[in-house]
This record gives structure tokens, sequence and C-alpha cells, in this order.
């Protein structure tokens, strides 16, 4: 009886389990419009920040706000497709140090904060963004 009892538990369980969907980092950054607002508050913030704007500078800003949210939906397990350059490609010609990499990053998490991204899924979307430096920095 309590062997019966025990199946039926972990039964209940493992369907209970099943039928409680996990938000994903892309559902925490709001979706697909989600990330572009959050990309469009990030790169206001890059332009207000005077130790990275200057390496915006000419910069084509659309097409950075395209691609950058297209990247950022990917890493987050949203379904986009990225259709930019790869990052080693996109950076090769702009001079960024590892004091720039992590203003950009405190920017994203200030943008994610302030738009009420659980620390869970920002976490996770910077564990993914982090091996990128070795591409991005020289
Ligand atoms: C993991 C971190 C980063 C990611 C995921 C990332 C992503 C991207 C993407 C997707 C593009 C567009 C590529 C294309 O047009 O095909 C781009 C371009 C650019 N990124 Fe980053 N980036 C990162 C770090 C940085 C940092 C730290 C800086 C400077 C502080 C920076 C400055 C730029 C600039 C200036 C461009 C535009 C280049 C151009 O169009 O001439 N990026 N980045």
């Amino acid at each position: 009886m309590r062997l019966r009892s025990l199946i039926l538990l972990v039964a209940l369980g493992c369907s209970a389990c099943a039928s409680v969907p996990q938000r994903s980092v892309y559902d925490d950054l709001g979706g697909q419009a989600g990330i572009e607002q959050l990309v469009e508050d990030l790169l206001v913030r890059v332009s207000d920040d005077p130790r990275i704007a200057p390496l915006f500078v000419g910069v084509d800003i659309v097409n950075l706000h395209a691609r950058l949210s297209e990247h950022l939906c990917v890493e987050a397990g949203g379904p986009c497709v990225y259709g930019g350059k790869n990052m080693a490609d996109a950076h090769a010609h702009v001079d960024i140090n590892p004091a720039h990499f992590n203003a950009l990053v405190e920017n994203l998490v200030d943008t994610m904060d302030a738009r009420g991204v659980p620390r869970r899924s920002q976490n996770r979307l910077l564990a993914r963004l982090a091996p990128m430096q070795r591409d991005v920095v020289r």
C-alpha cells in the first residue's frame, strides 16, 4: 500500500512538473517586443555613457538596434534568426578594451533592472554573453 501511494505521488508530482511551464529568459525579457524595447533603452543609456559613447559615433544605429535585438533574442532562447556578422567581424574595427566591455554589461544590467527583468534570467543571459568577450575585446 505504501509503495502504491509513493508511486502515485511520484506520478502526480511528475505530471504537475510537466504542466507548470518554466519561464524562459526570452519570456522574462518580454518576448520579441520586450527585447526590442530593451535594446532601445540600452542604446540610449550607452549614448549617455561617456566611457563608451565615443565608440558608437558614426554607427548605423538602426542596423545595430535590429541586429542586437536579433542576437539577444537568439541568446535568450527566442524564435529569432540572427542576420548579422559574427562577433569577431562585427567588432574588428572597434577598439574595445575590458573596461569598455564591463561598462556595456553595466548598462545592460541597469536596463534590465529598470525593466524589472528577474535576476535569475539576467544572470542566465549574461552567462551566455560572457564568453563572447574574447571575440569583442582586443
Ligand atoms: C557580448 C557583448 C556584445 C554583443 C553580444 C554585441 C553584439 C553586437 C552586434 C549583434 C552588433 C551588430 C553586428 C552587425 O552589424 O552585423 C554589434 C556591433 C557593434 N558593437 Fe557590439 N556587442 C557586444 C559588445 C560590445 C561592446 C563592449 C562594445 C563597445 C563598448 C560594442 C560596440 C559595438 C559597435 C560600435 C558596433 C557597431 C559596429 C559597426 O556597425 O561599425 N559591442 N555588436
